[in-house]
């Protein structure tokens, strides 16, 4: 049996803010558990819904020394799907109102903090990983302390480490004085060959030049970090580690996402009854948003955080024009606010056409999901993307741009040769995306039967866990020995 155990700020059930929490809730239970031991740790944060902080149960405590003081590590478990889960619990780091705080000080202060209690916690814990996966910034310092400290206790040798990214647009980035007071790491640890980024200290830096192995969710993407373009400042580690990173594409979770069986849908549908059931979601979404009653008008969904990765300037660039098509456009996101407010401003002029919800809502998404004809998601960059896979799944065409793992899951639509399960595009630009908008709906209009041939292709295509699972077992196997 091989013990893995994942450190990560977020994971569904228990908390989520986005597509990370679904990779880390999902995950561990696709892998063979004949042969593989998963178990998860978390922050414990205040937000959690009621329900599920409810059913932690504590299991110890003790004091840990971090930024000049003696502070408190509570630790809790819970099962979920059958994954143990950690809980690190600190009221003082992880009370606030969502997962994460505006004050990327403070966040550096809170994960330095989760990344060395998660450590601290390892010999309490009845759990010896043979391996810790990493995940996102947030966790970037647990390779540096592995290899720093606590390689003096026997305990910790020999344990091997993955760093994945997730979006190496955020990295924990902070000027060398305080970080260096605040993780209690040395002077050695920040030149630029380790956690220094250009005078400044960077935590997924230190995460990307101490794990044995770096992945991030999509083969496209892994290349693209490599280029000034995509890699953020790390592209030369990137390149540099070349040899060791690889990118595997992120599943979802089958179960959760299945129109056949979903609750929080209208009406259920699959792959042979679509053509029929399918609009029966249509129709109640629109009664749900008063949106015009419509079935032949095309509906076209976004979910998404609101921010400038996932293409909204494009969007904003011709929304009015779309807006005067012969569409509905259904959002649902939070983020900046000159996104929200833009929505919310077409929203008041085009009321039964367009309907803005900027809030964080799950049931609603699913619905989302099932109702649409079309899923937008023009993004800058994308790692993996979820969405468009949870858009597949119901039957709902991606329009996505040709960029990270939007590029690896949705194949264009091609009139000629009757394939595809979706439309692309590959240049950021506004009206390239308009034009490709437009070609998607002449298909949906004029050539409904081709339309209806592309659902049968998204429903059928497979992004469940089963391939990718296969490829991070392989990882950990090589890595372990
Ligand atoms: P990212 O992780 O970059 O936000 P992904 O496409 O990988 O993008 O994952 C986003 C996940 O978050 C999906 O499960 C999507 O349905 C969900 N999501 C995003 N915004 C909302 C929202 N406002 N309400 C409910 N779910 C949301
Ligand atoms: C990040 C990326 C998204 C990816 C998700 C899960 O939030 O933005 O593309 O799907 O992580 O890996």
């Amino acid at each position: 049996m091989k013990n893995i155990l994942f450190i990560a700020s977020e994971g569904v059930p228990f908390i989520k803010t986005g597509g990370l929490a679904d990779v880390v809730g999902s995950l561990p239970k696709e892998l063979d558990a004949r042969y593989y031991d998963v178990r998860v740790i978390l922050p414990k944060y205040s937000c959690m819904k009621p329900e599920l902080r409810d059913r932690l149960e504590y299991i110890t405590s003790f004091y840990m020394d971090f930024n000049w003081k003696n502070e408190y590590v509570g630790l809790l478990k819970a099962k979920a799907d059958g994954i143990t889960y950690y809980f690190i619990d600190n009221e003082h780091y992880f009370t606030s109102f969502k997962p994460y705080t505006e004050d990327p000080l403070w966040e550096i202060e809170r994960f330095a903090y989760f990344s060395k209690a998660a450590l601290s916690a390892l010999p309490v814990l009845d759990f010896r990983p043979d391996l810790i996966h990493c995940h996102d910034w947030q966790t970037g310092l647990v390779p540096v302390y592995l290899k720093e400290r606590f390689q003096e206790n026997p305990f910790f040798q020999r344990i091997r480490t993955v760093m994945t990214i997730h979006n190496l647009k955020f990295q924990g980035r902070w000027n060398v004085k305080e970080v260096e007071e605040i993780t209690g790491l040395s002077g050695y640890f920040f030149s630029p060959d380790k956690l220094e980024f250009h005078k400044d200290a960077d935590l997924l830096k230190g995460g990307l030049v101490y794990a044995d192995a770096i992945t991030t969710v999509s083969p496209t993407y892994a290349q693209e970090i490599r280029t000034e373009f995509y890699g953020e400042g790390l592209d030369g580690l990137l390149n540099a580690r070349a040899g060791d990173l690889r990118g595997i594409i992120n599943g979802i979770d089958y179960d959760s996402f299945d129109p056949e069986k979903d609750a929080l849908i209208a009406k259920p549908y699959n792959a042979v009854n679509f053509r029929k059931e399918k609009i029966k979601n249509k129709r109640a979404l629109q009664e749900e948003l008063g949106l015009a009653r419509d079935d032949k008008t095309m509906m076209i969904g976004m979910v998404s955080r609101l921010t400038d990765q996932k293409g909204f300037d494009l969007i904003a660039y011709v929304m009015e024009e779309l807006c005067r098509d012969a569409v509905q456009i259904v959002v649902l996101g939070t983020g900046e606010e000159r996104y929200e407010n833009m929505f919310r401003y077409f929203d008041w002029k085009y009321q039964d056409k367009v309907s803005a919800n900027i809030t964080y809502n799950e049931a609603l998404s699913h619905r989302i999901y099932a109702a649409c004809d079309a899923f937008l998601m023009p993004s800058l960059f994308e790692p993996c993307g979820l969405s468009q896979l949870m858009a597949l799944r119901y039957g709902t065409i991606p329009i996505v741009r040709e960029t990270g793992g939007l590029k690896d899951t949705v194949e264009p639509y091609n009139e000629y040769e009757g394939t595809g399960t979706g439309f692309s595009f590959t240049n950021y630009n506004a009206h390239e995306m308009l034009r490709t908008i437009r070609y998607a709906e002449q298909i949906y209009y004029d050539r409904r039967r081709e339309w209806n041939r592309m659902i049968d292709r998204a429903m059928a295509a497979d992004f469940s866990w089963k391939k990718s699972a296969v490829k991070y077992q392989e990882m950990y196997d090589w890595l372990i020995g």
